[in-house]
C-alpha cells in the first residue's frame, strides 16, 4: 500500500527520502516520487511509473535539492498507475502534498473546486487535496490553518504530509484512518508511514493519534489534536536493531523471515513462561480479572492472521473449554451480531494498521463486548494504541509481503493466552506444564524442519509447471492447510486451494487427476488414520500427493507418493511445526518461477484501505 516518508533538515534530504522510499517498497506500489523545496523556495518535482529506482535515476539525472521534501510511493487506487497520478500532487508551483488513503466525498469537492478554476491533472482523489489546501491558503496565509480548514472537509481516511515554498521551514502532517509516524533526530525531524522508512536516520518516534495536526521542524516538533489543543505524543525508542531491516546474507526478505522463527518463537514465549507455566501478569497486569470473567472469545482477523485465529479456535476450545467463534474483520464489521455476555473480542494483525480489522475493533468498543485484546507485532500501531490488552509478538520487522513468522509467533502468543484462559476454566497444572514444555520445544524442532530446506527445494521443482494445486488438514491442520495455500497463490501465483480433507468426496474430489499435486500435513494424531484414507481417495484418482508426516504416522512413500519426514511433535504445538514447510515450498516455487517474491503482484503489505 502507498508509503510517506518526509524530512526536515540542515543537510539535502533527497538521500533520506529515497532511501527511505527504498524501506517501504516491501508494501507494494506502482509509481514514486518526491517534491523537495530548494534554496531558491520553489518546489521541484519528480516522479516515475515503476520501481523507486527509477526515480532515483532520474533524479540523478535532474537532482532535486533541498533541505525539506516530501516522498511517496503509490498504490493506484483513483486512476491508472501513471506519471501524471503519482504523487507528491501540487496545487500551482508552491503546494505539494503526499496522501495514503481514500477521499470518499473527492469527486463533490472536484466539481466544486473546477467551479472555482481549479484545473486538475490526475484522476486522482489526492489533487483534491492539494487544491483544497492551497483555496484555503490563499484566504488564511497559513499552512497550518489551511490543512486545518481542509481536512474538515474530507471524508475517508487520509495520512498527510504537505508542504509549501511559501512557508520553506516546515512540514504539516496529519492522519485520520491512516498511519504517521514522526521520527525526532538531532537538529532534524521526519515523518513517514510506517517507522522502518526512517531506521537508518533515527529510532525516536512519536505515532500521532486520529485527528492529530503535527508542523514539523528542523528543531521542533508541535502537534495539535483534533480539537486544536497542543498535544505531547510519547517518545518511543525502536526496539529491534536497525539490521533487522535489511536482507544480509538471505536473497530475499521473505527466506530470511523464515530462517528467523525459531529466535523469534523463542523471544514471544520469554517472559511469559516458565518451564512449567503460562505468566499470565506478563499479559497485563489486569489479566487476571477479566480472563476470570471471559465466556466466549470472539477473533477477528484477516489473511494469514485470520489463519491463526482459526487455528486458536481449536485450541481455546480444546484447552478452555469456552467457546469461541472466528471471522474475517470485512465480514463481520458489516453485518449484525448477537453478542454473549462477557465476550472477549481478540483482534490478530500483524501490522496492527489493516482497514478492516480497526474498524471492527472500533465498533466493537461501542457494542458491549467485555474487552478488547489485541496481538500485534507493531508497537504504537493503531491496533495496540486502541485495545485494552495487548499480547506483542516479538518477530521484528516484516518486509516480505508474504507473512511467514508474524503466523508463527502469532500462534506462539495465542497459545500462551489460551494456556492463561484455560487455567481459569480447569486446565490441570500437568497438562500446563506438558504444554509449556512442548512450547519451549518449538525452536529447536523449527530448526529441524529447516535443516530440510534442501530436500524441500527439490520437491518444489514438481509444483513449477501446474496451474492448480489443492492442500488437505484435518483438525488444527485444516488452517495450516489454508495458510500453505494462500502462501502458494501469493507468491507463485499457482491457484491453491485447501480443504479439510473430509471435504473431499463431497466436491473437490472431482479435480483431482495426475496435473493436481495434493499437499498434506499429517502430524501423529488421532485423525491420521482418517487422513490417509482421505489420501487413498486422492492416489485412487491418479493425484500425486507431497505428505509432511510425522515418522510414527506411518504414511509409506511409494509411486505417487512424496514423503517427508517432520520430527515428532506434540499435538497443540504441531500447526506451528507443520507451517515451517509449506512455507519452504511456496518460497522455492516462486524463486524458480521467477516471480517478485519479496513483493508479489497486486499485493500490499500493509492493507490500509478498505
Ligand atoms: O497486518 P495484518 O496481519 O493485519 O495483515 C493481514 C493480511 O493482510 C495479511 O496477513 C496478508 O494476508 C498476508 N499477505 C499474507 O501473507
Amino acid at each position: 500500500m502507498c508509503g510517506i516518508v518526509g524530512a526536515v533538515s540542515e543537510r539535502d534530504v533527497q538521500g533520506i527520502l529515497l532511501e527511505g522510499l527504498r524501506r517501504l517498497e516491501y508494501r507494494g506500489y506502482d509509481s514514486a516520487g518526491m517534491a523537495v523545496i530548494d534554496g531558491g523556495r520553489v518546489t521541484q518535482r519528480a516522479r516515475e511509473v515503476g520501481k523507486v529506482a527509477s526515480l532515483a535515476e532520474a533524479i540523478e539525472t535532474n537532482p532535486l535539492s533541498g533541505h525539506l521534501g516530501i516522498a511517496h510511493t503509490r498504490w493506484a487506487t483513483h486512476g491508472e498507475p501513471s506519471q501524471v497520478n503519482a504523487h507528491p500532487h501540487m496545487s500551482g508551483d508552491r503546494l505539494a502534498i503526499v496522501h495514503n488513503g481514500i477521499i470518499e466525498n473527492y469527486q463533490d469537492l472536484r466539481d466544486e473546486l473546477k467551479a472555482d478554476g481549479f484545473e486538475f491533472t490526475s484522476q486522482t482523489d489526492t489533487e483534491v487535496v492539494a487544491h483544497l489546501i492551497e483555496q484555503y491558503y490563499r484566504k488564511h496565509s497559513n499552512l497550518y490553518d489551511a490543512v486545518k480548514a481542509a481536512i474538515a472537509r474530507l471524508r475517508g481516511a487520509y495520512a498527510l504530509a504537505v508542504l509549501h515554498a511559501d512557508e520553506p521551514d516546515h512540514l504539516l502532517v496529519c492522519r485520520e484512518g491512516s498511519p504517521l509516524v514522526i521520527g525526532v533526530g538531532i537538529g532534524e525531524n521526519f515523518i513517514a508511514s510506517d517507522q522502518l522508512a526512517l531506521l537508518p536516520v533515527t529510532d525516536r518516534f512519536m505515532f500521532l493519534e486520529e485527528g492529530d495536526i503535527a508542523d514539523i521542524r528542523r528543531d521542533a516538533v508541535s502537534i495539535h489534536d483534533r480539537e486544536g489543543t497542543p498535544v505531547e505524543r510519547k517518545i518511543i525508542r525502536f526496539e529491534h536493531g536497525s539490521d533487522s531491516a535489511e536482507k544480509g546474507e538471505y536473497r530475499h526478505f521473505m527466506l530470511k523471515e523464515i530462517y528467523e522463527q525459531p529466535a523469534v518463537i523463542k523471544a514471544t514465549m520469554e517472559g511469559r513462561t516458565t518451564d512449567t507455566r503460562v505468566l499470565e501478569q506478563a499479559l497485563g497486569t489486569d489479566a487476571a480479572n477479566l480472563l476470570q470473567d471471559v465466556n466466549h472469545v470472539q477473533i477477528i482477523a484477516c489473511g494469514t492472521s485470520y489463519h491463526a485465529g482459526m487455528v486458536a479456535r481449536y485450541w481455546i476450545e480444546e484447552l478452555a473449554g469456552v467457546p469461541c467463534s472466528v471471522e474475517v474483520a470485512s465480514e463481520f464489521r458489516y453485518r449484525k451480531h448477537v453478542i454473549q455476555r462477557d465476550t472477549l473480542f481478540l483482534c490478530i494483525s500483524q501490522s496492527g494498521e489493516t482497514a478492516d480489522t480497526l474498524a471492527a475493533l472500533r465498533q466493537a468498543k461501542q457494542a458491549g463486548f467485555r474487552a478488547a485484546l489485541a496481538i500485534c507485532n507493531v508497537p504504537g500501531s493503531s491496533l495496540v494504541r486502541e485495545s485494552d490488552l495487548v499480547i506483542m509478538t516479538q518477530a521484528g520487522p516484516e518486509i516480505g509481503v508474504a507473512s511467514t513468522k508474524a503466523f508463527t509467533t502469532q500462534l506462539t502468543a495465542l497459545l500462551i493466552f489460551t494456556l492463561a484462559l484455560a487455567r481459569h476454566n480447569g486446565l490441570t497444572e500437568e497438562r500446563e506444564a506438558e504444554i509449556v514444555k512442548a512450547i519451549h520445544q518449538l525452536p529447536g524442532q523449527v530448526d529441524q524442519v529447516l535443516a530440510l530446506d534442501a530436500e524441500i527445494a527439490e520437491m518444489s521443482k514438481a509444483f513449477m509447471d501446474k496451474n492448480h494445486s489443492l492442500f488437505l488438514g484435518r483438525g488444527s491442520q485444516f488452517p495450516v492447510a489454508l495458510e500453505g495455500a494462500l502462501k502458494l497463490k501469493e507468491i507463485s501465483y499457482i491457484h491453491a486451494e485447501a480443504y479439510p480433507a473430509g471435504e473431499l468426496k463431497h466436491g473437490p474430489l472431482a479435480l483431482v487427476d495426475s496435473e493436481m499435486p495434493v499437499v498434506t500435513v499429517a502430524p501423529n494424531n488421532a485423525l491420521v488414520e482418517k487422513l490417509k484414507s482421505n489420501l487413498e481417495e486422492v492416489r485412487a484418482r491418479g493425484g500425486e500427493l507431497f505428505v509432511f508426516a510425522d515418522s510414527a504416522a506411518d504414511v509409506k512413500a511409494e509411486e505417487g507418493i512424496h514423503v517427508m519426514q517432520l520430527p515428532s511433535v506434540h499435538e497443540i504445538t504441531a500447526p506451528i511445526v507443520y507451517t515451517v514447510p509449506l512455507q519452504l515450498l511456496s518460497y522455492h516455487v516462486a524463486v524458480l518461477k521467477g516471480t517478485d517474491v519479496d513483493q508479489p503482484r497486486n499485493l500490499a503489505k500493509s492493507v490500509t484501505v478498505e
